[in-house]
């Protein structure tokens, strides 16, 4: 009997500090700015992936969830037609996928869920690519999962098209003492995916003015970064959020992520910082909400959002490895 082509990765969902919202491209995912993020230790997707001669057809297993959509298996298929085609061989594939958390809540599962596919099936076919390539490969898959293949704080660049729009790390993981305190406060999948979010952008009359100020907002954010000045890093941050959801909620038709316990921590976070505790908000596309603080405020900001109702899950990341290779296998 001949080799296994099997393999397991494992990949980490990411937290964006200036947010990709709107794309040139919604096909080849070309965005239309550049975006900045970290990837998260304690929110992750684990994926095995086997290519057999005996099956007819991809056969896809979420392990675990009660709600898949078709959309979601498409998107697997994707991935493993792409790595089929770069290969050369058409075998079939069966895959198990699972991530230790919610997906649709505004955690990009699919930035760590389809990272991980993308790794595992091009290991178990064997084939060696660069991380560019690993990153362009993903971000077929899904805009956020790009951000996933590279270690620690990591910069995708939007690139002018198909062949040029990657990311690449700005920082390793044990760069810069940060945290990233994930309040969890639904189970339930957001409405509006993000690649309907995505399509939107364009009809909010604000989405020109915040494309044209991407360049000088990158380039401050990647300067407090570089010199780990956390208040004007976090100012930039929260501004980014709210100006990313002012889009969603000036589009044609609007889009609301929050929910009411969302717009309490929000608000929160902003009180505790007149108090002298310094973390910061973001929230992508959904209602959890991810504080931003540095490390040894941990304690204190879990203790606090711990008296907030309707938080179901608190999550604590540090800055954490993209997407590996591992041993152990799902089935
Ligand atoms: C709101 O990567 O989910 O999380 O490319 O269509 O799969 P697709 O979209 P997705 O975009 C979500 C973007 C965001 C902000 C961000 O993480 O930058």
């Amino acid at each position: 009997m001949g080799k296994k082509l099997k393999a397991t990765a494992k990949s980490s969902a990411n937290i964006a500090f200036i947010k990709y919202w709107g794309k040139t491209d919604p096909v080849t995912r070309v965005p239309q700015n550049n975006s900045i993020s970290m990837c998260l230790s304690d929110l992750y997707s684990i994926c095995t992936v086997e290519f057999r001669s005996d099956l007819r057809k991809d056969k896809i297993d979420f392990l675990g969830e009660k709600e898949v959509k078709q959309r979601e298996i498409e998107r697997i298929v994707g991935v493993l037609d792409r790595v089929r085609e770069k290969s050369g061989l058409s075998l079939r594939a069966k895959v198990v996928t699972k991530n230790n958390f919610p997906k649709a809540t505004g955690i990009a599962s699919s930035a760590s869920g389809l990272s991980a596919v993308t790794l595992a099936a091009v290991a178990a076919l064997g084939l060696r690519l660069s991380k560019t390539e690993l990153s362009k490969l993903a971000r077929l898959a899904s805009g956020t999962a790009s951000r996933s293949i590279s270690d620690g704080f990591v910069e995708w660049k939007k690139g002018t098209s198909e062949g040029n729009s990657y990311a690449v790390q700005l920082f390793p993981p044990d760069y810069w003492k940060i945290a990233d305190v994930v309040a969890i406060v639904t189970h339930k999948m957001k409405k509006v995916p993000s690649t309907e979010g995505h399509k939107l952008a364009d009809t909010s009359p604000f989405q020109k003015e915040r494309i044209k100020d991407m360049e000088v907002k990158i380039k401050v954010i990647k300067k407090a970064m570089k010199e780990r000045n956390f208040t004007l890093f976090g100012e930039i941050l929260e501004a980014d959020c709210l100006n990313m959801h002012a889009i969603c909620m000036t589009s044609v038709p609007p889009i609301l992520y929050w929910e009411g316990v969302t717009m309490e921590i929000m608000r929160k976070v902003q009180e505790w910082r007149e108090e002298g505790f310094e973390s910061y908000f973001t929230i992508d596309a959904g209602p959890t909400v991810h504080v931003i603080c540095q490390q040894k405020d941990i304690d204190l900001i879990k203790k606090k959002l711990s008296k907030i109702k309707g938080i179901l899950r608190i999550s604590v990341n540090y800055p954490s490895i993209g997407a590996r290779v591992i041993n152990k296998h799902l089935f």
